[in-house]
């Protein structure tokens, strides 16, 4: 896993938490590199529900059984985490044309910064309605989201809402 030779990969998001569309896509990723590196990016002028710490242990849980995913946290660009560790290859989800425009901006600029390539992958129909935004304002208001998250984050997403009441 730490052969300096592996073909890596890098899935870059909040996660704030991981959903089920971010997982197909982590998975999906998995299958087609040696090493998939998800980094969690830190926003300091956005607080999530979850702590950075607290979403990496999330994503590493239900990753695990893949075998070939690493979670990290990272502050600054995208394209330092990757020069750092040898990652050619960003990978992400697109769930309709309307998030084309902006990851397009970023493909663009991650490659002209530092040559790094960005591939997309169609979301699963299944998973292309799902944002962590709507999860948690769904669970907010009572809704239901348990077949829209992984069980252990779906729990977590439960007690964390009765913490704030
Ligand atoms: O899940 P999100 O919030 O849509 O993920 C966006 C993310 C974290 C992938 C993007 O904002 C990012 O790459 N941030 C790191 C800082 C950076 O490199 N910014 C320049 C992008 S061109």
């Amino acid at each position: 896993m730490g052969r300096r030779d592996a073909r890596r990969a890098v899935c870059p998001g909040s996660f704030d938490p991981i959903t089920n569309g971010h997982l197909d896509i982590i998975e999906r990723a998995s299958r087609l590199y040696d090493v998939v590196h998800v980094a969690v990016a830190v926003n300091k002028s956005k607080r999530g529900l979850f702590t950075v710490e607290e979403r990496i242990e999330m994503i590493e849980e239900v990753s695990a059984p893949y075998g070939n995913v690493v979670v990290e946290s990272h502050h600054g660009l995208l394209v330092d985490f990757c020069r750092e560790r040898g990652i050619p290859a960003i990978v992400k989800g697109l769930r309709a044309v309307s998030d084309f425009d902006y990851e397009l901006q970023m493909a663009q600029m991650n490659h002209g910064l530092s040559g790094v390539e960005t591939l997309f992958v169609p979301t699963s129909p299944t998973w292309s309605f799902i944002s962590s935004s709507l999860v948690k304002e769904v669970a907010a208001y009572g809704g239901d989201v348990s077949h829209l998250v992984p069980e252990t984050v779906y729990s977590r997403l439960v007690g964390r809402l009765a913490d704030q009441r």
